[in-house]
């Protein structure tokens, strides 16, 4: 194996979700908005948990830091162009649901909007936050998860594959490959 180069520490971590995070409560003040956010991880399971890093230069981070809210919403492929708009223009000026013929619709548990057309939306709301540097981290709860029926079977098992979900990697958009394994898989019996 060739010894590895070394540079020097950055942003390298991939691949990442690339989600639109919802924010605003939808008054004149807070306006409803669109962020694409790549920084967003899960950070504690119990109670459910998630971060999102924000830079404060954002016409998002002055809603998220006034309501204390916000919406985390998983897009399929088929919004990869929009997930990239949200993440290149800004809502100061302009409304990006309406730019991109998406529907807001107000959460159960918080006042930021979902998009409906994502399968999943997290409904999130700040505990913590971190100021790191260019990025500011709110540590949210999740509060509520909403699934589009279509992605749960008789069971009640969510089908995340039926999702279609997309992920980021250095500047692009990937679609999600064919399932490699399942959790546990390795040490399970082969048949
Ligand atoms: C794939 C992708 C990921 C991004 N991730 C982040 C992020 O994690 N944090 C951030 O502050 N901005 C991120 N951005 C940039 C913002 O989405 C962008 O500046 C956006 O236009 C801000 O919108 P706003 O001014 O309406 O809040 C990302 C952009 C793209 C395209």
């Amino acid at each position: 194996m060739k010894e590895k180069l070394i540079w020097q520490g950055s942003a390298q971590l991939a691949p990442v979700p690339a989600v639109l995070v919802g924010c605003g409560d939808g008054t004149r003040r807070n306006p409803y908005n669109l962020i694409t956010i790549g920084w967003c991880g899960m950070v504690c399971s119990e109670p459910p948990m998630l971060g999102i890093g924000v830079r404060p230069e954002r016409f998002s981070f002055g809603l998220i830091r006034r309501t204390n809210e916000f919406t985390v919403n998983l897009p399929s492929k088929a919004l990869a162009e929009t997930v990239d708009y949200c993440g290149v223009v800004s809502g100061k000026a302009l409304d990006k649901f309406k730019e991109r013929n998406l529907t807001a619709l107000p959460g159960e548990k918080v006042k930021a909007p979902m998009v409906a057309e994502c399968p999943i939306t997290l409904e999130c709301r700040v505990k913590q936050t971190l100021e790191l540097g260019s990025h500011w981290y709110f540590i949210a709860d999740i509060l509520a998860v909403r699934v589009d029926p279509d992605l749960v079977d008789e069971k009640g098992k969510l089908d995340m594959e039926k999702a279609d979900l997309i992920s980021y990697a250095h500047g692009h958009y990937y679609e999600q490959g064919p399932c490699l394994g399942h959790f546990g898989y390795s040490i399970r019996k082969k048949k």
